[in-house]
């Protein structure tokens, strides 16, 4: 992107951002931009860098290299994070204090007046348990008490890293209800899953993470309608190659004496294998993993900037 294209309304602009710690490579070179209004889901399995991508973004890591911009500024500079929100992936509520008061604390730390708390609260259903202990309440209704305290602030980004791992399916319908209400109102959101299903309901833009690098991006109804969801796994003498040629094949991978075969068409990938390998043996169908469904992905053939549109070319980096 050039400078020129970096339009008023751009929140979140990263720009060739590696990471490493010690010797490992966490980040290869990132590159992502979000408007405001835009949700972006930044999918990936364990160990892809989406906590360390957004580390960056909330200012806990420094940048080593690269660039990121937080509403035009660096979000290492407190003045700048006043522009953020932030939704860790646990956090544990010191047992002592009441709803009301973290999200007024909340308000008071960002600069808001007290008062500022009641209509989030409302906002997130939340008004009648303003006086109870926040240590003690369920898991929705904690991590509702963590939006409100990051979103009483009325940031221009929200960051979530994993919000709804552990919750139940009404509960995390819930939090997808009120993040869909505040986008409306212009907030930005970065947020991150492993959970590929899950990008259909939240994010405009999915990043698919892999490795440190973004290895494919697009609208979720493309992305989940090319990435395999099944995987199968057998013992056969086929080679990788004759194994990726069979019909409806997306990905091979070998694991120890088996092979893992990521299809979006298992029936009729198996009548072929069968035939092709009579001796094949301990095979298995499994729903694909993450893990499974970004074997083959290399590089991203959407931009991983905004469009600016909803149209959907259906073209993603899978081989
Ligand atoms: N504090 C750390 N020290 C050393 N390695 C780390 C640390 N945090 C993360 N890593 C490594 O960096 C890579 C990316 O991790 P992370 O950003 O947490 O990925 P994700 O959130 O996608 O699971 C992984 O290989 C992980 O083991
Ligand atoms: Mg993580």
């Amino acid at each position: 992107m050039t400078q020129e294209k970096a339009t008023a309304d751009t929140v979140l602009e990263i720009r060739a951002v590696h990471h490493r710690y010690g010797r490992a490579l966490a980040l290869d070179g990132v590159d992502l931009r979000l408007v405001a209004g835009e949700c972006v889901a930044l999918l990936g399995p364990n160990g892809a860098g989406k906590t360390t991508l957004v580390n960056l973004v909330n200012g806990l890591l420094p940048a080593q290299a690269g660039r990121v911009r937080l509403a035009g500024g660096d979000p290492r500079d407190a003045a700048t994070r006043r522009h953020l929100g932030v939704v860790q992936q646990s956090l544990g509520f010191p047992d002592t204090l009441k709803v009301g008061e973290l999200v007024t604390g909340a308000a008071v730390r960002a600069g808001m007046p007290r008062a500022a708390a009641a209509p989030v609260l409302a906002e997130l259903g939340l008004t009648d348990l303003a006086g109870r202990r926040a240590a003690r309440l369920s898991g929705g209704q904690k991590q509702r008490v963590q939006l409100a305290m990051a979103l009483v602030s009325d940031p221009a980004l929200l960051v979530l890293d994993e919000p709804t791992a552990g919750l139940d399916v009404p509960a995390r319908r819930r939090f997808w209800q009120i993040l869909a209400q505040r986008r409306a109102r212009g907030t930005a959101v970065l947020v991150t899953t492993h959970l590929i299903a899950e990008t259909a309901a939240i994010a405009d833009r999915v990043v698919v993470l892999d490795h440190g690098r973004v290895v494919a991006a697009g609208s979720p109804a493309a992305l989940a309608a090319r990435l395999p969801d099944r995987t199968v796994i057998a013992r056969t003498s086929l080679g990788p190659a004759r194994l990726a040629g069979l019909p409806g094949a997306v990905s091979v991978r070998e694991d120890g004496d088996h092979v893992r075969i990521g299809t979006r068409a298992p029936e009729s990938l198996l009548r072929v294998l069968l035939a092709e390998d009579p001796e094949l043996s301990d095979l298995r169908v499994e729903g694909a993993g993450l893990s499974d469904a970004v074997v083959g992905l290399t590089e991203p053939t959407e931009p991983t900037e905004p469009t600016g549109s909803t149209e959907q070319t259906g073209k993603v980096g899978v081989r």
